[in-house]
Order: C-alpha cells, then sequence, then structure tokens
C-alpha cells in the first residue's frame, strides 16, 4: 500500500457510541512540528483537537492546527490536567529536543523537563478518564553498539533492549516507553508507542542550533558559496522519515491494537555525504565541495528495520527521501527569502550552532509563563 492513500480513521473512533458531538483529542507539544501537522490532520476529521505547548506555532494561526490553545508548561501537573479534560484521545509529543546540536550538550535539561512532561501528561490522561494514549518516543532509545558501523541493516524493535542508549535524551523515552507500558497493564488506558527515526518537512525547526540534518544541510546548500560545512566525515548513515509518512503512521498506530512500540522509520539509508549531495542538486548552480568539521556526531549508522510495522499495520513509511527533501528544500527557500527580505544576510545561515546549556527552563519551573530568553529558540521569542 503506498503512503499516499491517507489512512482514513474508522467511524468508530470518530463517533463512537455514547458520545454525542465532537470527539475531543489534546495534544501535549502541539504547537511543534510533528504536533501541529497531526492537529490539522486531526482537525480536518472532524476532531476537536485541544493543544498544549509552552509556545505558540511560528508558522501557523492556532485554527489552523486546533479548536483550543493552552500556553502551558506540560511540566507542571495542573497544565496537563487542563489538557486532558474531556479528551478520549491524548497524544505526548512534547519534549525539550532538537538534533546532534542539541541533545548532546543539554543532557541534564532536557532529562528533567522530560521526565516531568513524561510523568504529568500520562497521570492527567488516566485521572481524565483518556482511553487510548500516543507517545511519541525515539530511535534514540536503541543500543549503541548496534549502531557502530555505518552499515546499519535496520533496527530491529528488540534491539532496544539490553538498554545502552547513547545519550539521556535517549534513556528518557526508553523509561517513557516502560511507564506507558505499565499504564496499559494496570489502568484501564490502551497505550501506543512509536520510535520515531529522525523526521523532516516543511515548518520543522531548520536554524538556531535545534534543527535536524536534513534542515541543517537544505539550509546552508542555500546559503552557502565556496564549501558546505557539514559535522563529521559524512560517511555516518541514517534514514529519514517525512512528516506526511509520520503523521500516517501514528494515526495508523493509534488506532491499532499494536500495544508494543514499534519503529516509525524509513529503511532508506544514505550517507550524510550522499545526503548533502542529493539536497546541492536542487541550488541552481550545482553541488559545492563538502567541508568537514568536528561536531557532534551521534551514532555511526542508524536505520529503521520496518518488518513489525508490516506485519502488525500492513504499511510501512514510503514517501522517497529525494521527494520530502525536496519540498523541505523549497520551504526552506521561502523562509530565507523572508526573512533576508527583513535584513538577515545569507551568511547567518552557512554554519550550524551548538546549544550551549541553560538552567533558565529549570529555574522557571514554578513560573506561569515559559522561559522567553531562548530556551526555547525555535520561538524567536514569541510567546
Ligand atoms: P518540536 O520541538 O517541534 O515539538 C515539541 C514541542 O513540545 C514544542 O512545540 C515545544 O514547545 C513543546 N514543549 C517542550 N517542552 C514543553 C513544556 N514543558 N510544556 C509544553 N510544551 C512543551 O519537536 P518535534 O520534532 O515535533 O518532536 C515531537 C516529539 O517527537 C518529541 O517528543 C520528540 O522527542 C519526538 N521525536 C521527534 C523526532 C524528530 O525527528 N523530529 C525524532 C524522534 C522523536
Ligand atoms: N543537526 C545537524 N546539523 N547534524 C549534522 C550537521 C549539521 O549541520 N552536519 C552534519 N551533521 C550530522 C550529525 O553530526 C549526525 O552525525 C547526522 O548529521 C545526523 O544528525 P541529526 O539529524 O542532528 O541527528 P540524529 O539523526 O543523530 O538524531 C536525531 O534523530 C533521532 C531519531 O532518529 C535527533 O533529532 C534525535 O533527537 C532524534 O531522536
Amino acid at each position: 500500500m503506498s503512503s499516499y492513500e491517507q489512512f482514513v480513521i474508522p467511524e468508530k473512533f470518530r463517533k463512537p457510541e455514547g458520545v454525542t458531538g465532537q470527539v475531543k483529542v489534546g495534544i501535549a507539544g502541539g504547537a511543534g512540528f510533528i504536533g501541529s501537522h497531526l492537529g490539522k490532520r486531526l482537525k480536518a476529521a472532524g476532531f476537536y483537537v485541544k493543544v498544549a505547548d509552552w509556545v505558540k506555532n511560528e508558522f501557523m494561526q492556532n485554527d489552523e492546527f486546533c479548536d483550543e490553545f493552552h500556553l502551558v508548561d506540560c511540566r507542571r501537573a495542573d497544565a496537563c490536567d487542563i489538557l486532558c479534560k474531556d479528551c478520549l484521545y491524548v497524544l505526548n509529543l512534547a519534549a525539550d529536543m532538537g538534533g546532534m546540536g542539541f541533545i548532546e550538550s543539554n543532557q541534564s535539561v532536557l532529562m528533567f523537563n522530560n521526565t516531568m512532561i513524561t510523568f504529568n501528561v500520562l497521570e492527567a490522561a488516566r485521572k481524565a478518564g483518556v482511553k487510548r494514549f500516543f507517545y511519541a518516543s525515539s530511535a534514540c532509545v536503541y543500543n549503541e553498539l548496534v549502531q557502530d558501523t555505518p552499515e546499519n541493516p535496520g533496527l530491529k524493535e528488540s534491539d532496544a533492549w539490553p538498554a545502552q542508549p547513547q545519550d539521556t535524551y535517549g534513556l528518557e523515552k526508553l523509561y517513557a516507553e516502560e511507564m506507558a507500558k505499565a499504564y496499559q497493564r494496570d489502568f484501564d488506558i490502551q497505550t501506543r508507542i512509536a520510535r520515531f527515526h529522525n523526521v523532516y518537512g516543511p515548518h520543522g525547526t531548520w536554524k538556531g542550533g535545534r534543527e535536524k540534518a536534513p534542515a541543517a544541510f537544505c539550509r546552508k546548500a542555500i546559503a552557502s558559496t565556496g564549501e558546505l560545512e557539514m559535522w563529521g566525515d559524512g560517511k555516518q548513515t541514517r534514514s529519514f522519515i517525512f512528516i506526511e509518512d509520520c503523521v500516517d503512521g501514528v494515526l495508523r498506530l493509534l488506532f491499532s491494537d499494536l500495544a508494543e512500540p514499534i519503529n516509525l522509520g524509513s529503511d532508506e539509508l544514505i550517507s550524510m555525504n550522499d545526503f548533502a549531495t542529493m539536497i546541492m542538486q536542487f541550488r541552481k548552480d550545482g553541488p559545492l565541495p563538502i567541508k568537514h568539521l568536528e561536531g557532534p556526531l551521534g551514532v555511526r549508522g542508524r536505520n529503521s528495520n520496518n518488518d513489525f510495522i508490516k506485519e502488525k499495520l500492513g504499511w510501512a513509511p514510503s514517501i522517497p527521501v529525494k521527494v520530502g527533501i525536496e519540498k523541505t528544500y523549497r520551504w526552506i527557500e521561502s523562509q530565507i527569502e523572508k526573512e533576508v527580505a527583513a535584513g538577515a544576510k545569507m551568511t547567518d545561515y552557512v554554519s550550524s550552532k551548538i546549544v550551549v546549556q541553560s538552567t533558565e527552563s529549570l529555574d522557571k519551573l514554578n513560573d506561569a509563563v515559559p522561559p522567553t530568553n531562548g530556551a526555547y529558540p525555535s520561538t524567536n521569542g514569541k510567546h
């Protein structure tokens, strides 16, 4: 089955017996990249979408992806109660997250923040009587020892245990998976868990340090002139899933019977050198030479094994990276054009930053408003 055929949510979930009016769905982190795309899709399917996030979406008005927006901090139990109230389904997409320029240099702060979010959203969902719960896990849960060569044959779900994730980000995700599984065993709540493998597409973070390789390479290919900068020797490999496949996969999983964590990733493995060269084909004057720099590298090779998802859901992501990345490139080009017209310089975009850890978000835990001074840079200071 092609992923271009969008999944249609079965009527029994859209109009369950005994529920009058629109079914309410809550999305924690719903102003973020994946959360806002999911909100848009669920709204279009007729659901009443509630979003809780501590920032507003940078690219869309609230009513494009939700019916109700709560500007709250999901590390707090009271905020999560507001989100989950009256919801039949809840999706937790909230996390203090980013690519290699963020997760390696922010290990303590992100672990605290994400643990608090994990606890509070799940427990609020249980208290509110939510029936189905989705948790956004990551390929970062996998044991680093099975990701030490570029020729990764594909990580199977069973490769997560025995556990040795590379960073605290992955360890927290693994713990959160176990918590969601325990809640399902012990309480009247169905939990669904997907391990995302590097999701990319329009509306994703593309500058500031939290962006991942797809957006960073597009931005640099657009702005660079002599050479394109890259962390590492470029022989490291990854697979990348386009946002449309990701949203479709989350909905297929949420409304399935599959209670075990599954990979939600592409199995199209590519080296960073080949990926950057593919992206540079979109430049008017062709590819540039690559300048290799020291930087945070992550694992040596990572790919998704999709046997389990095919067996259980009869579907797997299939949008070719070349197709998805061109759409992403064109979108980033339009963002850069806007910023340059407003006074930015092309040279602002040629290098990637590493986000330095700050305790600002920890110090503001009990404040009513989220941190504003760049602890969450994708906001550009807008709250
Ligand atoms: P994102 O940063 O765009 O979205 C996360 C959202 O969570 C943001 O809008 C952020 O403001 C919000 N958030 C963070 N802390 C919060 C808090 N304390 N209270 C309220 N909101 C808070 O990232 P994304 O790419 O959309 O990722 C969504 C989820 O998927 C995250 O859990 C992430 O860890 C997971 N994931 C993403 C990828 C990927 O490649 N994008 C890969 C693996 C896992
Ligand atoms: N971000 C980024 N920016 N990465 C670069 C750059 C750059 O300018 N240049 C080279 N790279 C290299 C990184 O060093 C890494 O080896 C590879 O590109 C991929 O980097 P990312 O896309 O940042 O992250 P990742 O694939 O290692 O991990 C991401 O995916 C996980 C899920 O698969 C992260 O976003 C995790 O948070 C996520 O859970």
